[in-house]
């Protein structure tokens, strides 16, 4: 029973972990993203569990699991949480369970839970943050239809929105044009109608473009390189509601970054430049654990072990094995 397991669910992909209780790595898994309003709860619970039981191929069984924390996109009320924990426990027959938001298993991993304010881009976005009183406020984060501004999904309809503008005459030409339309394998924009105009919409699918749109502004593509300034505008004005809400923005405080989308250099080193332009307080800092290490850490602390700092260096350890995900 000296197991905890980690899962860290993206619209994207679901990611998951198995430590013991000193902090060593024993498996990894890795899914398929999760929707839960679109697939449903009982979907979206079965994925979760499934990538968690790749983790624990050859190395254990549920039973030997003293507690399993599972951080997951869209599961932003507690009715939902409740709901999709206990089909996990069904499912699996783990004793403790956790299902949380995506945001924290993403604040607890990158300041270890301290204070501090972190800024999250994948498929979606959301910066969440946390002060010296423990209050804690999160921007962004629901979806893209209602946010997501500078996320994966973002730089993907942007990059879809400029193919267009430039075939039809309003707008510049640039190389995305080609590029997107050879992604989907089509030769017209009207092709790609019937593939993303379904129910349910893949937002992962156009999310998929956002490597795209970063490699041609780094070729010094002109409208690739506005839509990555845009994008990275949007999660610093993302940082800077949260700084604003939690009365930090005349403090120092350190401020890390996370997710897929931090895969690019050009975006982190014009996130850089921005931050240092607009919360000159905010010092940036690697996020110390990814998100999946974040839900092991709220993992151990629920079976009862202290994590202190002999644990958290064998953490990273186990966390430089990981460093294809994100
Ligand atoms: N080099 C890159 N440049 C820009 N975006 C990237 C790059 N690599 C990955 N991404 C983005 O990161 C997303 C995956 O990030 P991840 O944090 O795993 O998302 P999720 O948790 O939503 O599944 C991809 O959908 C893509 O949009
Ligand atoms: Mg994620």
């Amino acid at each position: 029973m000296s197991l905890v397991g980690g899962v860290d669910v993206g619209a994207t992909s679901t990611k998951s972990i198995i430590i013991d209780f000193k902090g060593r790595l024993l498996g990894r898994g890795i899914g398929p993203g999760v929707n839960p309003f679109t697939m449903g709860y009982e979907a979206a619970a079965e994925i979760m569990v499934k990538t968690l039981s790749e983790a624990m191929r050859g190395v254990c069984e549920f039973k030997d699991l003293a507690c399993v924390v599972f951080g997951s996109t869209g599961l932003e009320t507690i009715k939902s949480r409740e709901l999709v924990k206990s089909l996990i426990e069904k499912k699996s027959g783990i004793s403790r369970v956790f299902v949380v938001t995506d945001s924290r298993i993403a604040l607890e991993g990158a300041l270890g839970g301290g204070e501090g304010i972190v800024v999250y881009a994948g498929t979606g976005s959301f910066a969440i943050g946390k002060n010296a009183r423990g209050d804690v406020h999160k921007a962004g984060g629901v979806g893209f239809l209602m946010s997501d501004e500078g996320s994966g999904f973002y730089l993907g309809h942007q990059a879809l929105r400029a193919a267009v503008r430039a075939l039809d005459g309003r707008g510049e030409r640039t190389v995305l044009t080609r590029r997107v339309l050879d992604h989907f394998g089509v030769e017209i924009p009207e092709e790609l109608m019937p593939k993303l105009y379904v129910k349910p919409i893949d937002t992962s699918a156009i999310a998929a473009l956002a490597p795209i749109v970063t490699q041609a502004a780094e070729e010094g593509d002109h409208v690739a390189r506005k839509i990555v300034e845009s994008a990275v505008g949007e999660l610093v004005n993302l940082v800077e509601a949260v700084a604003r809400k939690l009365n930090m923005i005349s403090l120092e405080f350190p401020l890390a970054s996370a997710g897929g989308v931090f895969k690019s250099e050009l975006i982190r080193g014009l996130f850089c430049s921005m931050i240092k332009e607009r919360l000159p307080r905010a010092y940036l800092i690697e996020p110390r654990f990814k998100p999946v290490i974040g839900a092991v850490i709220m993992a151990l602390k629920n079976a009862g072990i202290s994590v202190e700092k002999g644990l958290l260096d064998e953490l990273e350890a186990s966390q430089r094995r990981l460093v294809d995900i994100p």
